[in-house]
């Protein structure tokens, strides 16, 4: 399993780039109103960042307009994929822009169908957002497993991206069920690495070193 940032903030990728574990940034509107700048130089300045695909949404309500936004921003830089929500008119400008080779992450993913038709026009990647199903009361992990196993059964190429995590058992969880990636915001990352066991052992090891030294 591949791991993205879920975030537009340019302190959080730069520290977790340094790590050398993360392929990819995922924004959305909400993340962006969080920073200052422009949204475009905000999404420009990440794509430096990051090697991998930086998802930037269209917030057009017409596949029209959606499609419109979409060639716009498939030109801020070369490794951009536009999220497009899971609608009526996202489905159509999936359809469009997948058929011209630009990268979708069909987003806003709450359910089996939506996704089935996210392959099936061609989406690069699709986001169920765990987080939010499991807040109302469904289990959201149960619905990546779902995607994961009906892409495999027919050979879909479209990637399942496990969005909107919340905490590590998601990451652990995500990655047991065959989540192609997992978005995750950076205390989520920080926390992925914690254990006690290892701060303890690390103290130890170089108390036992230094002991050493003394006699
Ligand atoms: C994913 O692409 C979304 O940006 C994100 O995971 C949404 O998470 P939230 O439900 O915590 O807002």
């Amino acid at each position: 399993m591949r791991i993205f940032l879920d975030t537009a903030n340019i302190q959080q990728i730069k520290d977790a780039v340094k790590l050398g574990v993360i392929s990819g940034v995922t924004t959305n509107p909400s993340l962006v109103s969080k920073e200052d700048g422009a949204y475009r130089d905000l999404i420009v300045k990440i794509c430096g960042l990051v090697p991998g695909p930086v998802s930037a949404e269209v917030l057009g309500e017409t596949a029209a307009d959606m499609v419109k936004e979409a060639r716009d921003i498939i030109t801020w830089a070369p490794n951009i994929a536009v999220k497009i929500p899971a609608t009526a008119a996202g489905l159509e400008a999936t359809s469009i822009l997948s058929k011209d080779g630009v990268k979708v992450n069909f987003t806003l993913c709450f359910s089996l169908n939506q996704a089935l038709l996210a392959a099936l026009a061609g989406a690069a990647y699709v986001s169920p957002f765990v987080g939010r199903l499991d807040d109302a009361g469904h289990d959201g992990m149960a619905l990546v497993k779902e995607i994961v196993e009906v892409y495999d059964h027919y050979k879909l190429g479209t990637q399942v991206i496990a969005a909107s995590i919340r905490h590590t058992r998601h990451c652990v969880v995500a990655a047991q069920v065959g989540a192609h990636i997992a978005t995750i915001p950076y205390a989520v990352l920080t926390q992925m690495l914690k254990h006690p066991l290892t701060d303890v052992g690390v103290v130890r090891f170089r108390e036992d070193f230094k002991a050493t030294l003394k006699s």
